[in-house]
């Protein structure tokens, strides 16, 4: 028998209770799931839309749509990637775009090039977990830094950048995963400001402001400190996760770093997927798409706002974010969210404890995030109902 011994990195990023909590799942479809963060099949494009889309794709480029190609992306995708861009205020030349295998392997490939081990990356407090995994992965180390009901505290980022040197920070400006809350303009710049002054790098993951269901578009982080910026999206949350479609806007040396790097581990992102995107971007079906999803989210929003309105304990804190897919639940102190998850589960519905998004888990045992856009819209209700009676226990 061969024994595989693995690279000391690898412990840390072993599986953990995320990752047996959603493979549970997986075999309980009749439990109630506010846990995943995905979006909802149904409002996936049609075998109607798609379909022409692929005979368009192989139609108009032929083979080369099936070859090897530039590892930058598809001629046509990064042009369709700059209008987007620009709709977000982010004016930049072509050469700083790279299409990306998903905003994950924007994330994985940027850390690779920018970390080594013993590295410290800021982040928001609390922050998408998964990020936390990829830093540790190249042997960097997460640090928190205070946030409020809008971000990242300007001065609390500053004393952590004085101390830590960090190699970048990482920021969720628009509808955060978990959170659900979004920086407004003004604390926008005041974080700039901070960036700039300290000349360090900002990481802006904005995979959800497509999705907004109230207020007015806020320009991208990246407008607000275009040199110091790298920025990452995806069609994922809009379009379909299975294309692994991400965008990325970073300074030229980086981006040469990232394509030697991402040469060495999947060459390119799928051309054939990429021009499908890009026929689907141009076409006319992605204006109307785009509004159907945020339409069907919004409502599921409402339902998910009033249902917690009516339900929940009230001394269980919560916000209605503007946009995105999660709202985040703030228990009292007493409130044990992985023991009630283990109740909730039998009971018939799901959530994801909050402690797993932050750097110290054991402090933050009685947050948990709901996940509004997978869920039934009619089992939204019934689901917060049972929830209600959980929490209230
Ligand atoms: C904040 C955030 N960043 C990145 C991703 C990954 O997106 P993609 O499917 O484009 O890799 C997700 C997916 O849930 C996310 O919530």
């Amino acid at each position: 028998m061969v024994s595989v011994i693995l690279a000391r990195r690898a412990s840390a990023v072993h599986s953990g209770p995320i990752d047996d909590l959603f493979a549970a799942l997986a075999h309980r479809p009749e439990v109630i799931s506010f846990a995943v963060g995905a979006p909802d099949p149904a409002v996936f494009p049609r075998a109607a839309v798609m379909a022409p889309l692929v005979e368009t794709a192989i139609g108009k480029y032929g083979p080369a749509v099936l070859q090897y190609g530039k590892t930058q992306g598809w001629p046509p995708m990064l042009d369709q990637a700059r209008t987007l861009l620009r709709q977000r205020h982010i004016h930049c030349s072509l050469d700083k775009i790279h299409i990306s295998t998903g905003a994950s392997g924007a994330l994985h490939n940027v850390a690779m090039a920018m970390l080594d081990p013993g590295d410290v990356v800021l982040v928001e407090t609390p922050t998408y977990e998964p990020a936390i995994k990829t830093f540790r992965s190249f042997g960097a180390t997460a640090v928190a830094v205070d946030c409020d009901a809008l971000g990242l505290l300007p001065d609390a980022l500053d004393a952590a950048l004085a101390r830590h040197r960090p190699a970048f920070v990482y920021a969720l400006p628009t509808f955060q995963n978990p959170t659900g809350r979004t920086m407004p303009a003004s604390r926008r710049a005041e974080v700039a400001e901070v960036i700039l002054r300290r000349g360090v790098v900002l990481v802006e993951d904005d995979v959800y402001s497509d999705l907004r269901y109230d207020g007015a578009p806020i320009p991208a982080f990246w407008s607000f400190a275009p040199e110091n910026t790298v920025y990452i999206t995806s069609l994922s949350k809009t379009f379909a996760p299975a294309m692994r479609i991400g965008i990325v806007v970073m300074p030229p040396h980086l981006l040469d770093s990232v394509f030697a790097f991402k040469q060495s581990i999947d060459m390119q992102t799928s051309s054939f997927c990429q021009a499908i995107a890009a026929e689907f971007l141009a076409g006319p079906e992605a204006g109307a798409h785009l509004a159907d999803v945020v339409s069907v989210y919004a409502r599921k929003l409402d339902k998910l706002s009033s249902a917690l309105r009516d339900h929940l304990p009230p001394e269980f804190r919560w916000t209605r974010p503007e946009g995105g897919m999660f709202i985040w639940v703030e228990g009292p102190r007493t409130f044990d969210a992985d023991a009630t998850l283990r109740r909730a589960l039998d009971a018939g519905v799901a959530f994801l404890p909050g402690k797993t998004f932050y750097t110290n888990p054991e402090a933050h045992g009685s947050t948990f995030r709901l996940s509004f856009a997978g869920v039934e819209e009619d089992m939204i209700r019934p689901g917060i109902e049972l929830l209600g009676e959980l929490c209230a226990q």
